[in-house]
């Protein structure tokens, strides 16, 4: 069996007297597609931080595909193929579409590979070659944010974290997104953790749920089940979810 795509040995994050993450433990599988979900404040994005090599753990260990990263710098995390997106969206606003996703393809693809040609089929995969040429500013917030998808993804990216990348969107705007992300996951085989609150939005994408609820793991496991076990419904989710349909 293949390695863990990622596994969160016992992860404790403390700002002061905040603890933000207490004892997290998962390991995701390669090729996975999970959702990370919980109430505001829950941790998530603290978790993502430090994952990705922005923020040190108080306590416990990151593994990537059996490597233990948990001290090294999120820009060899992201080499190694550890990309994430930030929950609000941050590009290089006086560089185009193109430029933007360029400095990812040129400074993380493999020695050797050809960085233009991986620029344009992230920009294609993305559905952002009619944009190349636009600053930002110019773009919609699905297209800033499909953008800061294909910066994360281009060069060389195995695990995919999203954190937050379709709040904010039209329904048929997160549809579409939604797409984008299960093909990357189909024909890159790239494993996605992504953090969302809108349900149905994560019914359709999951395929596991981990909830965070003051920083430690409530629940871990199908979403049928996770939707449906009173600690998460009393702390997040209520009951209205138990309706959409789920996967397993
Ligand atoms: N750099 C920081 N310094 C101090 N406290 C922080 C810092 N970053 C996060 N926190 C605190 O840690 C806790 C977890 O925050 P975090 O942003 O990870 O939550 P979240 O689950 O992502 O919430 P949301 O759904 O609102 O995005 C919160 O109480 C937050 O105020
Ligand atoms: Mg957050």
């Amino acid at each position: 069996m293949s390695q863990p795509a990622l596994q969160v040995h016992d992860v404790t994050k403390t700002f002061g007297g905040l603890t933000a993450l207490r004892d997290v433990s998962f390991s995701i599988p390669d090729g996975a597609i999970v959702g990370l979900i919980g109430p505001n404040g829950a941790g998530k994005s603290t978790l993502f931080e430090v994952v990705s090599g922005n923020l040190p753990p108080s306590k416990g260990r990151v593994q990537l595909y059996g490597q233990d990263i948990t001290t090294q710098p999120a820009h060899v995390r992201r080499r190694a193929g550890l990309c994430r997106t930030f929950q609000k969206v941050r590009l290089f606003d006086n560089l185009t579409v193109e430029q933007n996703v360029s400095v990812a393809a040129c400074c993380c693809a493999p020695t050797g590979g050809n960085w233009r040609r991986e620029m344009a089929t992230v920009l294609d995969q993305m559905r952002l070659a009619p944009l190349a040429g636009r600053l930002p500013a110019q773009l919609t917030l699905a297209d800033r944010k499909r953008v800061e998808i294909a910066r994360a993804i281009a060069g060389h990216c195995r695990v995919l974290m999203l954190d937050e990348s379709l709040s904010g969107l039209t329904h048929e705007e997160a549809d579409e997104v939604v797409s984008e992300i299960v093909a990357l996951n189909r024909t890159r085989g790239t494993t996605i953790v992504f953090v969302e609150h809108v349900m149905p939005i994560v019914a359709r994408l999951a395929q596991r749920l981990i909830v965070l609820h003051y920083g430690a793991v409530l629940a871990d496991g199908l979403p049928a089940d996770v939707v449906y076990d009173p600690n998460v419904v009393a702390a997040y989710l209520g009951s209205k979810w138990g309706d959409l349909a789920w996967r397993s």
